[in-house]
């Protein structure tokens, strides 16, 4: 028995269209689960093998796909006409016949295939002295797919195209997969046997079966209890089916861990957000790109967070946008709050309903409650920002800071003209129009004087009341 130390090779299948999809986008570059369909293959692919040993068969669209699968290291091998799975191979022989040990192929339209179940199918030729083995499902209706025709021993005699099969043939219900994995040495050595001998005159890569089985080599079928694991995608139904599942798999992962998911099937998780335990997801949510949420959080029902941190004890309320936020403990966030790119809330600062940061820091227990613009904007620890603030920060050309210190008071809708500072406890008076700076522990106050005019309103009616009704 070789181990599994014997190095792996795996290549992807990526150089079709998909036709079905009705897309200007090559198939692999649609996303499921919040990624491309091609990096959820090569993903999977580098549970089980170094990036050197990891090929990409590419033919439409081959630029975008390469740059999708973006990994360092990994290898593409162009197909630029497609004429067959079995070609696919051939056309890449040069690169992956003088690389030992086995060969797993597997399908860039197929984001759903588990690591685990490819080391299964790895286990089996490696344990079972078999040449090969492929992944199989019993289906209550495998239309369109290969059937698996089983030979003596119980492994694989022939695999049969859905077109080609006698009516016989065609109830067999177990069907073929796609996905396989090889001794390199023996694939090598008989795929020249291929022959493009089918209606569609296409290389079938399935015939490595009967070929291996007349040089007296075993194929093996590991059969997966649930066809779904390699759902191929075809067409934006069967992309939803697979958004779908991906993310249940995403939320089951994350509950078992310890997160609380209300109605988990109205949310949408990333794969590769991190949430600690005890944080409670209310309905609707949706949290996606590079995210992280601590320990003890709520993140209220139809927030939307993308690209942030978020640290321990935070409270996001309803309806909360987010993207590219950094959140420290204890801050409280929302209802109807929109932090935009490079909003830095530390410790226990507040923001309420519409509030907007951008690109702005608001100190450790800073407060801006309700309907503000803070934009390139710094705030000290402890400062309250009243009702209506708006840094003006943008001149029609350029973009300027304003520098708030700590302990100050900004009263309600004052509007700081930028670049500007206010000082370390300095206040600003209500409805302010503030031009030049306001030093630490001063007054600044910019509106108009107040008028009072006593008995002007008695006097008004009593105007009007003298007039004839109705006269001119
Ligand atoms: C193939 C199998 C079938 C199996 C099914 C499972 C063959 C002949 N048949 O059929 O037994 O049940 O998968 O889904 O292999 N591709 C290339 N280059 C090509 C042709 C295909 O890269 O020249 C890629 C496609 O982009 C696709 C994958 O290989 O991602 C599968 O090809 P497809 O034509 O869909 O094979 P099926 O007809 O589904
Ligand atoms: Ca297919």
């Amino acid at each position: 028995m070789e181990g599994m130390e014997t190095p792996v090779t795996v290549v992807i299948l990526a150089a079709g269209l998909g036709t079905r999809m009705k897309s200007k986008m090559a198939k692999v570059l649609h996303r499921a689960g919040g990624k491309t369909l091609i990096e959820h293959a090569v993903e999977t692919a580098l549970e089980i093998a170094p990036a050197e040993r990891i090929f990409v068969v590419v033919g439409h669209q081959a630029e975008r796909v390469r740059a999708a699968a973006r990994t360092p290291g990994i290898g593409f091998i162009e197909q630029a006409e497609q004429l067959g799975t079995g070609h696919a191979l051939l056309v890449g022989r040069a690169a992956l016949a003088k690389l030992d040990g086995y060969l797993a192929i597997i399908y860039g339209d197929g984001p759903l295939l588990r690591a685990s179940t490819l080391r299964r199918l790895i286990e089996t030729v490696d344990g079972g002295n078999a040449a090969g083995a492929l992944l199989s499902a019993e289906m209550a209706d495998p239309t369109g797919y290969g059937r698996v025709v089983r030979g003596a021993g119980d492994s694989v005699k022939t695999i049969v195209e859905q077109k080609a099969a006698s009516p016989k043939q065609l109830e067999i219900r177990e069907a073929n997969m796609g996905i396989y994995c090889y001794r390199a040495e023996l694939f090598w050595r008989h795929v020249d046997e291929m022959r493009p001998d089918n209606p569609a005159h296409e290389y079938y890569l399935t015939d490595m079966v009967e070929i291996l089985g007349r040089s007296e080599q075993r194929v093996a079928a590991v059969k997966i209890d649930d066809a779904r694991e390699c759902l191929g995608i075809n067409n934006r139904i069967e992309l939803a089916e697979a958004d779908r599942l991906l993310r249940e798999r995403k939320l089951r992962e994350l509950m078992l861990e310890g997160v609380t998911i209300e109605r988990p099937e109205t949310v949408t998780i990333d794969g590769g957000v991190e949430i600690g335990i005890d944080t409670v997801i209310e309905p609707f949510a949706r949290i996606v790109g590079a995210t992280r949420i601590g320990e003890n959080c709520r993140i209220g029902a139809s927030s939307v967070i993308e690209d942030s941190t978020i640290g321990d004890e935070v409270e996001i309320g309803p309806l909360t946008v987010m993207t590219g936020a950094r959140l420290e403990r204890g801050v409280k966030a929302g209802p109807f709050s929109r932090l935009r790119p490079g909003s830095h809330l530390d410790e226990n600062s507040h923001v309420g309903n519409f509030v907007e940061l951008k690109k702005t820091r608001l100190g450790a227990g800073a407060k801006a409650n309700h309907l503000a613009y803070l934009g390139d904007a710094e705030i000290g620890a402890g400062s309250n920002i009243g009702a209506g603030t708006i840094t003006c920060n943008y001149d029609g050309t350029d973009k300027h800071p304003t520098r708030i210190g700590a302990g100050a008071f900004v009263g309600s809708n004052s509007t700081l003209v930028a670049p500007v500072e206010i000082g370390d406890g300095a206040y600003v008076a209500a409805g302010s129009v503030i031009t030049t700076p306001v030093p630490a522990d001063a007054l600044g106050l910019g509106r108009a004087h107040q008028v009072v005019k006593e008995d002007w309103a008695r006097k008004r009616r009593a105007r009007l009341a003298a007039k004839p009704a109705g006269g001119k």
